[in-house]
């Protein structure tokens, strides 16, 4: 997409202006974002998916059984009968997985990396409830999706921001307003990490949440030295071949120090492994279950595929590419795989179309390695048969 065209979903300012401006930097109000926005869900359907068991799924009870009362799904039909008429939200995770429609609401934000988005969250509200004040780690697009709600936004929090004394919820003690807005169907606020916000229902409401997601400092160290240590030896070890007399055998000295350094520098600069590691634990599925396929080979994906078969990708899948000088490298929900540069375009399909079949494939199926890819992506999941 070009990111000097205004964005209607923007408020009618580019795309690098948004970055340049908002982005991981302060709050933007968006009237008719998605102008005449009807949401693809009804509170009733919402409430049938926080029945199920594979899905997540949370109740906020502002007055429950004790203040801010949190109940984890899935639930039984009978709860939401027996709740308040007022204050009260359900909040149901990942819709985007379960529900198309939902799914293809993030089309519109391609102007940012796909792997960074994590979910759309959707939230029912009887009149009058909230989760309360609060602020998140990461960024969010808040598209009202029925009802109105009333937005307040307040001052930027961090782990000293006292909170109230809550097992669960994370509700600021201290909620300083700054602004506030009556939202609409189709209006959008788009708030950035640790800035507090807290919305209520005006009447029954539905807040559609995209999320997004950033490793924090301390997982991406964890994780990428546990990846980094796959590859190491137990013979390669802190050396000191030329190390000098000690005046006092108790004193660590500097140069222990830049050994130590020099160790850790030696493996942290393999920009090989770091883009691998950092692919596939970003492409990681939410839901890693729900990311498995079928046996087969590449001579049965091609007779399906020329008998007419679609393939899909896996609304549970995650999927990114990048390249290694003329290699490229294809993340697939959490795995990596190293492929000829001249794959690309089929690459960037794989990632972006919405459904794969002999006509939008082509050549590539001629392809081994192109038609191995394909099938190997369907054996582990990542895309499916459209009729399955
Ligand atoms: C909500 O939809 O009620 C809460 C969303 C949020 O504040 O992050
Ligand atoms: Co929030």
């Amino acid at each position: 997409m070009n990111p000097d065209i205004p964005v209607q979903l923007l408020g009618g300012i580019t795309a690098r202006e948004f970055l340049r401006d908002y982005w991981q930097k302060k709050p933007l109000l968006i009237r008719q974002a998605i102008p005449d926005f009807e949401s693809p869900i009804d509170p009733d359907e919402l409430a049938g998916l926080a029945l199920e068991e594979e899905i997540e799924s949370r109740l906020i009870i502002e007055n429950g059984v004790r203040p801010w009362e949190l109940r984890r799904g899935p639930f039984a039909e009978d709860e939401f009968s027996k709740l308040p008429e007022t204050e009260w939200t359900l909040l149901v995770q990942a819709v985007d997985q379960f529900v198309p429609e939902v799914g293809e609401l993030l089309d519109n934000f391609r102007f940012l990396p796909s792997w960074r988005i994590d979910d759309v969250m959707i939230s029912y509200a009887a009149p009058g409830g909230s989760v309360g004040p609060h602020f998140d780690n990461y960024d969010v697009f808040l598209l009202q999706g029925h009802g109105k709600r009333h937005w307040k936004i307040g001052q930027m929090c961090d782990t000293d921001s006292p909170l109230l004394e809550h097992a669960d919820l994370r509700i600021l003690a201290d909620f300083q307003g700054t602004d506030e807005w009556t939202l609409e169907p189709g209006d959008m606020l788009y708030l950035p990490p640790r800035l507090a916000h807290w919305g209520v229902a005006v009447d029954d409401c539905l807040t559609y949440s995209v999320g997004f997601r950033a490793p924090s400092a301390a997982e991406v160290l964890t994780h990428f030295t546990d990846f980094l240590s796959q590859f190491m030896s137990d013979e390669e070890r802190y050396t000191d071949a030329d190390a000098q007399p000690v005046s006092d055998p108790h004193q660590i000295q500097r140069d222990a120090l830049d050994r130590l350094k020099a160790l850790l520098a030696e493996h942290m600069s393999d920009e090989r492994l770091l883009l691998t590691w950092f692919g596939q634990f970003m492409t990681e599925p939410r839901y890693p279950e729900l990311v498995v396929g079928p046996e087969l080979d590449d001579a049965e994906l091609l007779d399906s595929l020329e008998q007419g078969a679609i393939l899909i990708r896996n609304p549970s899948a995650r999927l990114a590419w990048s390249e290694v000088d003329e290699d490229l490298l294809l993340f697939a929900s959490g795995q990596s795989r190293l492929l000829p540069g001249r794959l690309r375009e089929l690459l960037k399909l794989v990632c972006s179309a919405d459904a794969l079949h002999i006509d939008n494939l082509g050549h590539w199926l001629a392809d081994d390695d192109g038609r191995h890819l394909l099938c190997e992506l369907v054996k582990q999941g990542s895309l499916g048969f459209a009729d399955e």
